[in-house]
């Protein structure tokens, strides 16, 4: 079932996404060699926290941290750890947020240091293709015209898009109907109406579009380990456009 959310319902993730673009920007400031990815995990729980918010990754489906921490060839899901960050790593952070049971889920991916450029291009095309695809989202658009925009941009740029993990409706769940592909055909699929929330969340990789899951059961990786970037926004749709939920545009 696909909720339209209310006016109401509206305010409180407009709540728990401004907690979880502030959380994004904080930890932006704090990636550095030298750090680790449960500092980074337990500034960001903290950080909610005082707001009034709830990490939902936390225990979701057993997940053992309150934020994702994926480096290089981690795609998604990877788990803090007392692993440091590197100069020349990217690290891809994924934050979900719920404020008086209203979600919001939004992923960066940021470079640690200098990076090479083509892990600086992979970074600028997938956030390009986030942003494509949001452009498309309105009342009456569907599905596939959002898929359709970040996959054509993507394979344009010899980018790998993973296809086994996708998009979904946020609200009252932290995935809700309906699935939100990164890839697909103009003018087919579920049509857009106003008051639905989605999340948006391409995910690229420099090589291959294959995965894998480490033996954390857990952590998704590129098949052949090269590296993935992750950006993800919540965005309602309205009669003329969208508003993103978790950004400050
Ligand atoms: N934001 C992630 C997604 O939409 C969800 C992470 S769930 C967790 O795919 F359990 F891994 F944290
Ligand atoms: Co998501």
């Amino acid at each position: 079932m696909i909720s339209i959310k209310s006016n109401r319902e509206i305010e409180l993730m407009k709540i728990a996404g401004r907690i979880n673009f502030e959380t994004h920007q904080l930890l932006a400031k704090n990636i550095r060699p030298g750090i680790t990815t449960q500092e980074l995990n337990d500034i960001a729980d903290a950080y909610i926290r005082s707001q009034g918010g709830i990490p939902s990754f936390l225990n979701y489906e057993g997940y053992p941290a309150s934020i994702c921490t994926s480096v290089n060839e981690e795609i998604v899901h990877g788990i803090p750890s007392k692993r440091k960050l590197k100069n020349g790593d990217i690290i891809s952070i994924d934050i979900g947020v719920i404020y008086k049971g209203y979600h919001s889920d939004s992923a960066w991916t940021h470079p640690v240091g200098t990076i090479s450029e083509k892990k600086q291009k992979l970074l600028d095309i997938t956030k390009e293709a986030l942003y494509r695809g949001i452009h498309e989202v309105k009342a009456g658009a569907r599905l596939g015209d959002i898929g359709y925009a970040i996959e054509s941009f993507a394979l344009k740029n010899h980018l790998g898009v993973v296809r086994v993990l996708v998009g979904h409706g946020v609200g009252t769940n932290l995935h809700e109907d309906p699935d939100v592909p990164n890839y697909g055909q103009k003018n087919t699929g579920l049509v857009l109406k106003k008051g639905m929330t989605i999340a948006i969340e391409p995910m690229l990789n420099l090589g291959t579009e294959k995965v894998y899951m480490l033996d954390d059961d857990w952590t998704i990786v590129t098949g052949d380990n090269k590296p993935s970037a992750h950006f993800e926004h919540t965005v309602l749709v309205t009669d003329d456009g969208y508003e993103i939920l978790t950004g400050d545009e």
